[in-house]
Order: structure tokens, then C-alpha cells, then sequence
């Protein structure tokens, strides 16, 4: 013990006369280190100006509170600390860490500039794509939005993404569609206020609303096995709040909400179970493709088939979804990952996905059903198929080249309404399996945060599925190359911020 005090000293004695600086080994690092632990959660708005213009610290307290503990210190180390070099050293690290708060605040601050908080408890006017009947083009109208009343929250919209089941609702194919209806689901924007019982949201956080919502309440949301929170689907499915009643209004006639989410607008209202707050850090217009395609894709091989290392793989439809199935596909280390699509143009971006054959239907054998071809083909059938569509030919197809005796095959796309899948019992009686995901499988407000963590580390791509950019005004477009088969995501400039 004696020997090592003295090993210490002479290190600090070699710093401070040499004017050499050793941070890993000094007291002044090591106490960097204990103020990282201890006081780098309270950054204080209103004085640490005073940093920046390097007058005084923000915090004389905790400095001097610090300093204290320097006689501490100065034991566990043998006495050696009371020189004033290293009191210099100790303010210099207090002092860098100060910094790193200052930007930090200021960083948080620029977001809260980008929301006017004077509009909290007041009908905003805003915006709004409004989708007055099915299959006519959507109207950029001014619209009311009300305040959040209890357990909502009022979010401004920055970006959202235009997916295949916003188009499905505008072209009439779902009988259940209501309409005058401000449609979108993917999307991200900021928290202008919140309303009367929300605990973890505040203005000015950044958040995705979910489709999907999850109360940590509910059998379901309990239930491990599935992520279909049942809290808000009678209100959901109806077009409005929990409460019953819409938010949005234009010229006097109320219009629904879609999905819970309703993203193409400026300002919307969702249920605070329908919305998960994400890394302060997270490029909005990015991470607002997570709050669908993606995620699903994804998660629907993570979560709802579990695949596993080395597994064949085939996909039916090259669109975001299924790009995001390859994805998933080859991050667990699938051997095979087939791509399906009819249109030749999408083999290119599976290939660049992980995708290690490709097949286009129309160029199969037509002597033979293309499963039959498949079977043949890829020795007895795949692990797993995944149907990325929404055609129940197609759906009957993947399940049919699932393998024999332990096939799985994954319904995402949604299909026309009143529409039955079929196929003969006998497939399922020897082994294949008929599963579907909804959303991936993802515990909205659990998962849908961890997602981005993992964007933001690189692990999930999402840059590569935008391939188009829109702002609201130019958004029956982004429909048009949405239907055109020309784009994966379109992503929209809903506010200007
Ligand atoms: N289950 C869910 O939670 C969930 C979530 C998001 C989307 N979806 C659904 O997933 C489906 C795919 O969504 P998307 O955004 O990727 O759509 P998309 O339109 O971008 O892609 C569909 C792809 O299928 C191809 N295709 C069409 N007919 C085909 C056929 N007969 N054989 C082979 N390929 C064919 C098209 O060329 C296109 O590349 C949609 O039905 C959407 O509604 C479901
Ligand atoms: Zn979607
Ligand atoms: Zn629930």
C-alpha cells in the first residue's frame, strides 16, 4: 500500500513540474471521472451561460463542493494534492465537463425553438393533407386541431413517409375506411403539449407515433407472445380518441383519425399509449420510417418467425417491407435469402440488402405452379417465406415452397378487404406452418426506441429505403410513385421548422 502512494506521488510530481499532463493517471482525471458518475445529470438552463463566456463555473457549489473533496482525495493519495497546479487541474476538468452540459442544453434548447409552446391549451390552425372521399387525389387544407385533453398528447409533425396501407385506405380497398380522414402512419415530429395524466412526455421531446399502441396494461400487453394491445382498438378502428371524439376539424366538419396516428398533418393528437419517446440525437426525418415498414419487416423475422442462422429464406415483394424482411433475413445469418417480385427493376436493391437469389414469376416455367417450381428448385422448399404483398395468390404460393415437416411461412401484406386465403389442409398436416405480423411483433413503446439506438449505431439501415422527398404540398406524388412501383419510401416535409 505504502509503496504504491509512493509510486503515485512521484507520477503527480513528474506532471506538475513538467507541466506534462497524464489525464488517465492523474488526480484530476480520476476526479473528471467521479464527476462525470455524480453530477453530470444536473445541467442547470439558466446559468450555464456563464461557461461559455468563461467568467465564472455554472455551478460555484458543486466546484466548491468538489474542491472539498479534494482533502479526501488528497488521503487516499498520500497527501500529495494540496499544490495549486493541481487545483488548477481539478477547476480545467470541472470546467470541460461544464462545457459538455452547456452544448447539451443548448442542443435541447434549439429543438424546444423549434415548437412555439405559446399554442399550448389553444386550437391550433395548421396544414393538413385531408383525404375528403376514397380514390380522389388528397387536399392540402387548413385545419383545427384542438389541445391534448387528458392522456393525449399534441405532436408536431416534422417528417412522415407515405406506406402501402395509406394508399390502401385512399383507393377504397378497405370497406372500414372513414372518410373525411387525415391519413398517415409513419412519421415523427415533436411534443407541443401534453395533456392532463401524461408522465413520461413533455414538450419538446421527440417521438414517433405508433400504430400500435401499448398501455403495459392490458392481458395482451402482458402477454409475451403477442404486441396486439388492445387498450384504444374499438376507438382506434372508429376513427377517433379514446374519448370518442375527434381533434381535427376543417371548416366546421370533423374528420377522423387513422391509424391513432393521422401524420399528415402540421399538428395531430394522439392517445399517450400510441406514441414512444426516441434519442434526443435521432434524425426525425429518418427514424420516422421506423414507425412502420421497416420495423415490421424486421421484426417479423426477429420476433414472429425467430429465424435462425443459416436458414433459407424466400421473399414475396421487393417493396420496403420485404427489403426490410432480406434485412432482418441476413443479419441472423440466413445461407439463402430469395427475393420474389415481378418487377425486375426491384432485384437490384434486394441484391444490395442480402439478398442471394432472385426470382421473377413471370419468367418461371408456366407448365408448373411457381411453388412447384420453387420446391424443385431450391431443394424441397424454404425454412421460411415471408409474403410482403398483400395478394392471396401469393400468400398461397409461400405457403405451399414452405419446406415439408417444418416450413414457416409469414403473412405482412394486408389484402383486399373480404378476401380468403385457402390451400389444401394436407399442406399444413405435413408440417408447413401459417403464421402473420402485425407491426413485427414489437412492444411499440419498448422497442420502437431501442430501434432507433440501433439506427443510430449503424446496426439497421434506413437511409437506403428513402428514395424519394416531397414536401406536404407535393404529396398525392409521392401516392403517384408509390403506385408506379418507382419508390421504396417517400419521405414528406410536413413542417417547416
Ligand atoms: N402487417 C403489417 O403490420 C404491415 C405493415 C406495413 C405494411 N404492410 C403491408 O405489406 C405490404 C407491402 O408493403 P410495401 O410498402 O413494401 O409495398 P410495396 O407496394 O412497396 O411493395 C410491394 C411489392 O410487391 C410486388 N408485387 C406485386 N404483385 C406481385 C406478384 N404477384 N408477385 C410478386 N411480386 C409482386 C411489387 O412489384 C412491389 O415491389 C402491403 O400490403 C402493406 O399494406 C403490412
Ligand atoms: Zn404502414
Ligand atoms: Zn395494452
Amino acid at each position: 500500500m505504502q509503496s504504491k502512494r509512493l509510486t503515485y506521488r512521484r507520477r503527480l510530481c513528474y506532471n506538475t513540474k513538467s507541466n506534462q499532463t497524464r489525464v488517465s493517471k492523474c488526480p484530476g482525471g480520476r476526479l473528471r471521472f467521479l464527476y462525470k458518475k455524480k453530477q453530470a445529470k444536473v445541467p442547470r438552463c439558466g446559468d450555464t451561460g456563464k461557461v461559455l463566456r468563461g467568467i465564472t463555473p455554472a455551478r460555484p457549489r458543486a466546484l466548491s463542493r468538489m474542491t472539498k473533496r479534494l482533502k479526501t482525495v488528497s488521503r487516499i493519495y498520500g497527501g500529495c494534492l494540496s499544490g495549486q497546479a493541481v487545483r488548477e487541474r481539478i477547476v480545467r476538468a470541472f470546467l470541460v465537463e461544464e462545457q459538455k452540459i452547456v452544448s447539451k442544453v443548448l442542443k435541447a434548447r434549439k429543438t424546444m425553438a423549434q415548437i412555439d409552446m405559446s399554442t399550448a391549451g389553444k386550437v391550433i390552425t395548421c396544414r393538413a393533407a385531408v383525404a375528403w372521399e376514397a380514390k380522389k387525389p388528397l387536399a392540402i387544407e387548413d385545419i383545427e386541431v384542438e389541445p391534448p385533453r387528458a392522456h393525449e398528447v399534441r405532436i408536431k409533425i416534422l417528417y412522415t413517409a407515405v406506406c402501402h396501407t395509406d394508399a390502401y385506405t385512399l383507393d377504397g380497398h378497405d370497406p372500414e375506411g372513414l372518410f373525411p380522414v387525415v391519413l398517415g402512419h409513419e412519421g415523427a415530429g415533436i411534443v407541443e403539449s401534453v395533456g392532463v395524466g401524461v408522465v413520461d412526455l413533455k414538450p419538446g421531446d421527440k417521438v414517433i407515433p405508433l400504430y400500435v399502441p401499448q398501455c403495459r396494461e392490458c392481458e395482451y400487453c402482458k402477454n409475451p407472445k403477442t404486441n396486439l394491445c388492445q387498450k384504444i382498438r374499438v376507438s382506434q378502428g372508429n376513427g377517433v380518441l379514446p374519448d370518442g371524439t375527434s381533434r381535427f376539424k376543417c371548416r366546421g366538419t370533423p374528420l377522423y383519425h387513422f391509424m391513432g396516428c393521422s401524420t399528415f398533418s402540421e399538428y395531430t393528437v394522439v392517445s399517450d399509449i400510441s406514441v414512444c419517446k426516441v434519442a434526443e440525437s435521432a434524425p426525425l426525418d429518418k427514424v420516422c420510417l421506423l414507425g412502420c415498414g421497416i420495423s415490421t419487416g424486421y421484426g417479423a423475422v426477429l420476433n414472429t418467425c425467430k429465424v435462425e442462422k443459416d436458414s433459407t429464406v424466400a421473399v414475396w415483394g421487393l417493396g420496403a417491407v420485404g427489403l426490410a424482411v432480406i434485412m432482418g433475413a441476413k443479419a441472423v445469418g440466413a445461407k439463402r435469402i430469395v427475393a420474389i417480385d415481378i418487377a425486375e427493376k426491384k432485384f437490384k436493391a434486394a441484391l444490395e440488402f442480402g439478398a442471394t437469389d432472385y426470382e421473377n414469376p413471370k419468367e418461371a416455367p408456366q407448365d408448373k405452379s411457381f411453388q412447384s417450381y420453387l420446391v424443385e428448385k431450391y431443394s424441397g422448399g424454404f425454412d421460411y417465406t415471408f409474403e410482403c404483398i398483400g395478394k392471396v395468390a401469393t400468400m398461397r404460393q409461400a405457403l405451399e415452397a414452405a419446406h415439408k415437416g417444418w416450413g414457416e411461412s409469414c403473412i405482412i401484406g394486408v389484402a383486399g378487404a373480404g378476401q380468403e386465403i385457402s390451400t389444401r389442409p394436407f399442406q399444413l398436416v405435413t408440417g408447413r406452418v401459417w403464421k402473420g405480423t402485425a407491426f413485427g411483433g414489437w412492444k411499440s413503446r419498448d422497442d420502437v426506441p431501442k430501434l432507433v439506438d440501433e439506427y443510430m449505431t449503424g446496426k439497421l439501415k434506413v437511409d437506403d429505403f428513402i428514395t424519394h422527398h416531397f414536401n406536404l404540398a407535393e404529396i398525392n406524388e409521392a401516392f403517384s410513385v408509390l403506385h408506379a412501383g418507382d419508390s421504396l419510401r417517400s419521405v414528406l416535409s410536413v413542417s417547416s421548422h
